[in-house]
């Protein structure tokens, strides 16, 4: 039987409104990231696991978010942390058995949370069993036609078929030795060597992914995260693409679109899932991981017939200015009000520097990939005051939030792993100039006083914890009046109980660095200035990010929610 948290012990956010009509859950939810390799570790390996993520679950209760996603838990060889899938249908035994996602689910939705799965469709692991038969087959066979096969280019094939690069640096491309152990053909990989993508023409793989939403489907899942939405589908002619340091991603509006990402034709594929989702009772949902810009192009995901959801990168990515946030924000507002989906808003993830990091480096600077012990390092006070800030300005807006586990303990990235540890591909695939995602992927600390902070049992962790992970454990947060935790409980209670997420924004008069506007009662202002600003006259300070000055001001890098003063 499936079990849905639809009888919730909690008077959670997205199952009534204020006025206690029925609304759907996942238009307000707060969601919360878990990686899983990193979140908790029940038996001791130093690997994260799904016992260890049902022992936190009330944890999780207490923060007070909606639902959970979780990043893949599949049979992988793990080249990409598990986003190369080798069975979509069972679970890692680094990360337990297929019982304990089943039990996972189960605690979940008796404590009222929802649980969302990571869908990894754009490619599969190698060692898919798919890839090895293809790799045994015959050029122009049925086994190969589920991936992307191509002849080399040149008299002996021996360049790849087109320019494109790995997302992770190097060639796209990767050849392998024919049936008779002779150079072959080539295969394309917009990632890792170990993620052959998948060719979504085939029916074969159109029914296969149809067969899989529904194996989750019916063991009580409540959504699916895709991976790389904006890639499954690739321009026929596979041209060439002239702009090779920007493969990356579809979101540089000022160029072609390039072949490789979100090409039309995704849109189709996402219309017949969402026909399978609503086959089922409950209210499941599609988000996408989709890196498209502008938010017009990105609404497309998100139309009344395709996906619930898509992952707002540009507000992740927007400068910490109070221009650049208001542009933001009223762009994703009005581009998804325009297909009645709700916005959705996401500071960090497991792909990107962790925001009490990223807010540290010099406004409008590009993202970097990665930080080293041998690079200027932030300034980590300066980063977690933004970051708090910024938090405290995200939870106010309407639509859906994304957190990331570790960022209610204000963890920053870990900026000085030793390179020799690291385990991101892209460390490698770009000969060593780019670090990648591992800082942003240590595991979380718990207990400052306890192995591993409290990750684990023992001292194992399959990255090394920095020794100051112990300031920002759980314990000693708790309780803790001022903490980060605290204020990230504190903004999930309110903006539960005013109703924040289902909220109008209306914007204010202010100056010029500052950001001010109203959700229904509550008047939000953020000051990005140099000068302390007041509160709007009759106002009333409900909870803020950082201290206030003396006469009640708010200073720089805080956000303060306010309502009218009761008289
Ligand atoms: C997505 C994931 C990322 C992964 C990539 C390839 O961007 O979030 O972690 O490396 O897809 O699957």
């Amino acid at each position: 039987m499936v079990n849905t948290p639809s009888t919730r012990t909690r008077d959670g956010a997205g199952t009534r409104t204020r006025d206690g009509a029925g609304t759907d859950w996942w238009r307000e939810a707060v969601i919360y990231q878990i990686y899983p390799r990193s979140f908790a570790d029940s038996d001791g390996d130093g690997i994260g696991d799904l016992p260890g993520v049902v022992a936190r679950l009330d944890d999780l209760v207490a923060l007070g978010v909606d639902a959970i996603w979780l990043s893949p838990f599949y049979p992988s060889p793990q080249a990409d942390a598990g986003y190369d899938v080798a069975d979509y249908r069972d679970v890692d035994p680094i990360f337990g058995r297929l019982a304990d996602a089943d039990r996972l689910i189960a605690e979940a939705h008796d404590r009222g949370l929802r649980v969302i799965v990571d869908l990894v469709p754009n490619h599969t692991s190698s060692a898919h069993p798919w890839f090895v038969e293809a790799l045994g087959a015959e050029p122009g066979s049925s086994a190969r036609d589920r991936y992307v096969f191509r002849d080399g280019r040149g008299p002996d094939g021996d360049q790849p078929p087109n320019s494109w690069r790995s997302v992770f640096g190097g060639p796209a491309w990767t050849r392998v030795d024919g049936p008779d152990g002779t150079p072959g053909q080539w295969y394309l990989h917009l990632f890792d060597a170990g993620q052959p993508d998948l060719n979504w023409d085939s029916a074969q793989v159109r029914d296969e992914f149809v067969a899989i939403l529904r194996f989750w489907l019916d063991r009580g899942v409540d959504g699916f995260r895709v991976d790389v939405a904006h890639g499954l589908v690739k321009q026929a002619d596979l041209a060439d693409w002239h702009y090779p340091e920007e493969t990356t991603s579809g979101d540089h509006v000022d160029q072609p679109r390039p072949p490789m990402w979100d090409q039309d034709g995704v849109h189709e594929i996402y219309r017949q899932w969402r026909s399978v989702l609503d086959e089922y009772p409950g209210q499941q949902i599609l988000v996408a991981e989709a890196w498209v810009q502008p938010a017009e192009r990105l609404a497309a995901y998100v139309r009344p017939d395709e996906m619930h959801q898509a992952f707002n990168f540009e507000y992740l990515e927007a400068a910490w200015t109070s221009e650049a946030q208001r542009t933001v924000i009223e762009r994703s507002l009005a581009a998804t009000e325009a297909v009645g989906a709700p916005t959705t808003w996401v500071l960090s993830n497991h792909d990107v520097l962790r925001h009490a990091t990223r807010l540290a480096l010099p406004i409008g600077a590009a993202r970097p990939r990665g930080i080293g012990a041998n690079d200027p390092q932030p300034d980590t006070a300066l980063g977690l005051r933004r970051a708090r800030a910024a938090t405290l300005l995200m939870l106010a807006l309407p639509g859906s939030a994304y957190l990331y586990q570790g960022e209610e303990l204000g963890l920053p990235e870990h900026t000085t792993l030793p390179d020799e540890v690291r385990q991101d591909p892209t460390w490698r695939r770009t000969d060593h100039t780019e670090r990648g995602r591992d800082g942003c992927r240590v595991p979380i600390p718990w207990e400052a006083d306890s192995p591993s902070y409290g990750f684990g049992p023992t001292d194992a962790s399959w990255l090394p914890q920095p020794p100051v992970w112990a300031e920002y454990a759980l314990d000693r947060q708790r309780d803790v009046p001022g903490s980060t935790y605290e204020l990230y409980r504190t903004a999930l209670r309110l903006r539960r109980k005013l109703g924040l997420g289902a909220g109008r924004l209306r914007w204010l008069e202010s100056p010029e660095d500052v950001l001010a506007f109203c959700v229904d009662e509550v008047t939000v202002v953020t000051n990005f200035g140099a000068e302390p600003v007041s509160l709007p006259p009759g106002t009333e300070p409900l909870i803020a990010s950082g201290p206030l000055n003396g006469s009640g001001r708010v200073p720089t890098d805080v956000t303060v929610w306010a309502r009218q003063r009761v008289r």
